[in-house]
């Protein structure tokens, strides 16, 4: 009844989360109205455009922060980067997308670690930096760059000074590194769209799809990590935490580059 409300009266179309997760969503939200019967919430639902907003909202978790994993971003640093680096020609640019990058924690994490990787080496690697989500909002923030200092936590002292401004309370990313970056929003689950549409061929040495799997039915997931695949360059990395991925992979072209560590990898490379 509630999805067919979200559906019929909103137009949002909540059926495609995971049930689970989705019952848990609905319960949190009973619970911060102080409504108890499934029937009132739905009564409250359909009279409530506020409501249909929020709940979207609450489904939609847009959670995010500087190197979520500690795990993920070594591999990328010390493993992932130097192993791309080995097969690109002169010229030739690296590409990463986060896609479902929320408010830009995590690309912007990407970019000091490339930006690092590229100054380290001998400056001339060439990179480009994707960064989508479905929500146009979250996408204008990440775009700003601005973030709290609670939100600095797992940033480095040296990633600090170099890549941020302190502005009043606010700590601003270097817009060097800003501009580095091409933010759109995509929708994951658009059948025409395979990624943003300025990266124009996929190709990706690494796509993140971190932390937003969960979120959807099987079926779903499914079909996302089969657009993912299709964009990854023939060597590329898909990076998926938080998501049981190996029943989705199974006799696909890719294989677990680290055990645990949510991270794939396509077949075929020498130094795999
Ligand atoms: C929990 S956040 C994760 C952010 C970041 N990847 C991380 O791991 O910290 C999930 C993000 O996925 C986005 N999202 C959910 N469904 C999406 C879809 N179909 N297409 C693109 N983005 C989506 C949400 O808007 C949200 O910003």
């Amino acid at each position: 009844m509630i999805i067919e409300t979200m559906e019929k009266k909103y137009h949002e179309s909540i059926g495609i989360y995971d049930s689970k997760f989705t019952v848990k969503m609905i319960t949190k939200r009973m619970s911060v109205l102080e409504i108890t019967s499934l029937s009132d919430y739905q009564q409250y639902l359909y009279n409530n455009g506020d409501e249909a907003y929020e709940l979207s909202k609450i489904l939609l978790v847009q959670y995010s922060s500087f190197f979520r994993s500690e795990t993920i971003f070594g591999l990328i640093k010390e493993a992932i980067l130097p192993a791309i680096k080995l097969r690109k020609n002169p010229g030739e640019s690296i590409r990463i997308w986060s896609a479902g990058c929320s408010t830009g924690e995590e690309i912007y994490s990407v970019a000091m670690v490339v930006d690092e990787f590229v100054r380290k080496d001998n400056g001339t690697q060439l990179y480009t930096l994707f960064a989508s989500d479905i929500d146009a909002k979250v996408v204008e923030k990440a775009q700003e760059g601005e973030y709290y200092f609670e939100q600095l936590g797992n940033i480095k002292l040296d990633y600090y000074h170099r890549y941020f401004k302190k502005m009043g309370s606010i700590y601003k990313v270097d817009e060097n590194l800003t501009k580095k970056i091409d933010f759109s929003v995509h929708d994951l689950l658009d059948k025409r769209i395979k990624s943003p549409t300025n990266a124009i061929f996929g190709h990706f040495d690494i796509i993140l799809c971190n932390n937003l799997l969960f979120y959807y039915s099987e079926d779903h997931q499914a079909f996302i990590i089969n657009r993912l695949l299709q964009s990854l360059s023939p060597d590329g990395y898909l990076i998926c935490e938080g998501a049981s991925m190996n029943r989705f992979v199974k006799n696909q072209s890719v294989a677990e580059f680290k055990s645990h560590a949510d991270v794939y990898k396509r077949k075929g490379e020498k130094n795999f």
